[in-house]
């Protein structure tokens, strides 16, 4: 998680490529980003969903992809997204930091601030049924994550593994219950 343009877009790396793996085989009709950045994850959403759309806080990443995206929007979180997805995946930013110093990979203490804040704002955009896929790492508290995205209404899971030199990334799946 380190690879940075001038920009301040994050630039695909490990993690980005990791998810893309888990994401290859995902198809339906419509698919939400929460954090596309470069657009690298959407853009493969895109061959796959009939509506793919991108949200992210930096507006200069959305306004520079190196992979443009047909639907982006600039917003916290999915906090101006009113429509409901079969997929919603997001690679948070999941660093343990005291503050929010760098957006593309603080998630604040323990690593859960940001990422709470993204997951909640996800949940009316996930259809009854649908999914919720997020990537978290060993350095976040990723325990305390999934226990509050159960609580959210998600049947949750660890999907993929990936060891890496320091760190373990980790790939959540959240199937969103019919209440
Ligand atoms: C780890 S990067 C992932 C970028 C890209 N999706 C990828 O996988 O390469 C996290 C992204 O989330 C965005 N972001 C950070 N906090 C956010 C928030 N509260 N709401 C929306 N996007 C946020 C950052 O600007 C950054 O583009």
């Amino acid at each position: 998680m380190q690879n940075k343009s001038p920009s301040d877009t994050y630039a695909p790396s490990d993690d980005t490529f990791f998810f893309a793996d888990c994401i290859a085989n995902e198809s339906g009709d419509s698919a939400l980003e929460i954090g596309t950045g470069s657009g690298y994850l959407a853009k493969i959403l895109q061959e796959k969903f009939a509506l793919v759309v991108g949200t992210d806080i930096n507006h200069s990443a959305l306004r520079s992809q190196d992979y443009k995206i047909q639907n982006s929007v600039c917003c916290r979180g999915a906090d101006a997204i009113t429509k409901e997805f079969d997929l919603v995946i997001c690679n948070l930013p999941y660093l343990p930091s005291d503050k929010i110093q760098d957006i593309t990979t603080d998630g604040g203490p323990e690593g859960l601030v940001v990422p709470l804040e993204i997951i909640s704002s996800a949940v009316p955009c996930v259809k009854q049924g649908g999914k919720l896929l997020f990537l978290t790492s060993s350095l976040a508290n990723y325990q305390a994550l999934i226990e509050k995205t159960k609580s959210l209404g998600f049947s949750v899971a660890i999907l993929a593994k990936k060891q890496l030199f320091f760190e373990e990334l980790i790939i959540v799946q959240a199937k969103k219950l019919f209440l």
